[in-house]
This record gives C-alpha cells, sequence and structure tokens, in this order.
C-alpha cells in the first residue's frame, strides 16, 4: 500500500513536471522565406493571443528546403513560408511537407490557391502588372504581356535582370499558356525593347520610368503600394507617377503568384502549426497582410486595401501553381537563349 502511494506520488510528480513544462514551452518554429515587416506583426500578435511563441529561421526558399531536408526526422521546422508557387512546389516534391487537414485553413483558402493534395495553402497573392509613365503612354496603347515584344516598343522597356524569381515564374506561365515556341520568340522580342541592359529590382524599375530611362515596366502591386507609403520621397515620387496596367484581361488574364505556407513532414507540434496556420489565414491576419503589405488576401471574407481596391476587379491566369516548378529550368533556359541577361 504504501509502496503504491510511493509510485502514486512519483508519476504524479513526473506527470506533474512534464506538462508544466510542456505548458512552459508552447512554441512554433517557423522557417520563412518572407521578409515583410507585417509577417513579424503578426507573429507577434499570434503570440499575444495564443501564448504560443513564435520562433522565426529566415533565409532564402532554397536554402530552407534544403536544411529541412537534410535535417529530416530531427528538424525543428514545424512552418515552412515562402513565395512564389514554383518553390512551393519544389518544397512538396522535395518531400518535406505533409498534407494540411484542418477544416477551417481549407475553408479560408479557396481550392484554386493551394496545392491539390494540400501540402501548402495560400497566404496571399500579388499580380506581376505592367507600370507605364503616365505622361508618356496612354493605357489604351497598352494590352498584353506578349504586346511588349512588339517593335513599336523598341527602346522603352526597362526591365530586372533575368535571374528574378518573379520573371522567371511569369515566363514560366507563358510557357504554359502560350507554348514554347512562342515564349521564346516573346523573349527575344521583349529583349529587343529594352531601353538599358537589364539591371535593379522591381523598385528600381520604377524609378527609371520615372528618370525617362523607359517608359514601361513589369512590377509586383505590393511594391507599388510600398513605394506610395515609403519615408522616401523619391519612390513616393516615382509611384505617383506610373499607371498600374493589368495585362491580358481580354485574353489569358494577368499573371498572379501565390505565397504560401506549408506544415512540415516532421513537425513535433503539429497542434500549434495548425492553429498558426489558421490564425494567418483568417480574417483578421488576412487583413493585416493586405493593409501592411499591399498584397491580395486568399481569403475572400478579407478586405483588400484600398489601394487594391482601387484597381478594380481583374482577370487573373488560371493556371495551376505548379506550372511555375515545372517550367522554371526552361523559363531560365530561354531567358538565356533569347539574351534576358
Ligand atoms: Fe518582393
Amino acid at each position: 500500500m504504501k509502496k503504491f502511494f510511493l509510485m502514486s506520488f512519483i508519476f504524479l510528480s513526473i506527470f506533474g513536471v512534464a506538462s508544466a513544462a510542456l505548458s512552459a514551452e508552447q512554441v512554433v518554429n517557423i522557417y520563412s522565406a518572407r521578409h515583410y515587416e507585417s509577417d513579424k506583426e503578426l507573429y507577434a500578435l499570434f503570440q499575444q493571443q495564443t501564448g504560443i511563441r513564435v520562433n522565426v529561421v529566415s533565409a532564402n526558399a532554397p536554402e530552407l528546403i534544403e536544411r529541412i531536408k537534410r535535417e529530416g526526422h530531427a528538424t525543428e521546422a514545424d512552418i515552412f513560408i515562402t513565395v512564389d508557387g514554383g518553390v512551393l512546389y519544389s518544397a512538396k516534391a522535395a518531400g518535406i511537407l505533409q498534407p494540411i487537414t484542418s477544416t477551417l485553413a481549407l475553408k479560408n483558402v479557396p481550392d484554386s490557391l493551394r496545392d491539390k493534395d494540400n501540402a501548402w495553402v495560400g497566404l496571399t497573392t500579388r499580380a506581376r502588372v505592367i507600370v507605364y509613365a503616365k505622361d508618356r503612354v496612354k493605357p489604351e496603347q497598352l494590352s498584353t504581356y506578349e504586346d511588349l515584344a512588339d517593335p513599336r516598343w523598341k527602346g522603352r522597356i526597362v526591365a530586372r535582370p533575368s535571374s528574378s524569381l518573379y520573371d522567371q515564374s511569369l515566363l514560366a506561365s507563358l510557357i504554359t499558356l502560350d507554348g514554347e515556341t512562342k515564349a521564346l520568340t516573346w523573349v527575344k522580342g521583349i529583349t529587343a525593347n529594352f531601353a538599358r541592359p537589364p539591371k535593379g529590382n522591381d523598385r528600381g524599375q520604377a524609378m527609371d520610368i520615372v528618370a525617362g530611362i523607359g517608359d514601361v515596366a513589369l512590377m509586383n502591386t505590393y511594391y507599388i503600394g510600398q513605394m506610395l507609403n515609403s519615408k522616401n520621397p523619391e519612390e513616393v515620387k516615382a509611384a505617383q507617377n506610373i499607371g498600374v496596367f493589368f495585362p491580358n484581361q481580354k485574353s489569358t488574364g494577368t499573371h498572379i503568384n501565390v505565397s504560401g505556407i506549408a506544415l512540415t513532414k516532421h513537425a513535433k507540434r503539429v497542434d500549434n502549426a495548425v492553429k498558426f496556420i489558421e490564425f494567418l489565414t483568417g480574417v483578421p491576419a488576412q487583413e493585416r497582410l493586405s493593409a501592411g503589405n499591399y498584397e491580395f488576401p486568399v481569403n475572400a471574407a478579407a478586405k483588400k486595401h484600398p489601394l487594391l481596391s482601387s484597381w478594380g476587379a481583374f482577370k487573373s491566369q488560371s493556371i495551376d501553381f505548379s506550372a511555375l516548378g515545372v517550367n522554371n529550368a526552361k523559363a531560365i533556359q530561354f531567358f538565356a537563349e533569347g539574351g534576358w541577361k
């Protein structure tokens, strides 16, 4: 009898200590390739609301995928976050993810913005639009991505180097929609129209348009919001002087890309990770992502930032995001062949 009490006491003590340690140690570990201030604010909010501490490891996506793969069963990563449908496809193909089964998360994100096996769900989208010098180009002169290869744009296009994943994914989408032959011809045509050798980032293209170096460029929509609200007056001025045009409205739709969130295959804190996914895809977090980083929410019930609403509804490409990954190597090859450095 005495022994029984003693055993019970020991058992309860161990159990008690273990569960106390567990509740004191509520964490979720994120490996993220997104680099936005809005994300950090949301992690802090999640921590505040749930008491679950969010630890973030930041690096570029290929590094994170490689690391999760290398760490295998021992990985501390519960969640993987990145931009680009092609990269999400590679993460799935690398075998480092497990399907998300949360009814709530799957309700928050429409089918078209998540993997067909729910290996990842979308977090936000962005459109790659044509921006133009308001004083030199009329929107009526613009129509499609394909049209930018027309010789009448000779010397008028500024672009960033083709090492940018944004343009690689755009080309990957054109390979899917227009076929390889037309896509390669497009690269050659648009490259022949460049006002200068490719350089800079998306913001840089807008700056060069306003500086008069070129008249049109390709740009992700959220940079327009970031520049309009920038502390740098030069960026504000540039953003105010460019027009935003959503191409391919009468044909294949404007190229959009997705940023997404996934549960790692060997996640140790699945419950916390699922709560985190449900939180980020829920309306309040989605509205904060749009308000803070000018991205389009994936949750249809979430309100967009007024700037995004001001552009109106638009038709977007309807291709499986995995095509961006499948065609990535071909896109890089076509850039090289077509002369877009
Ligand atoms: Fe970016």
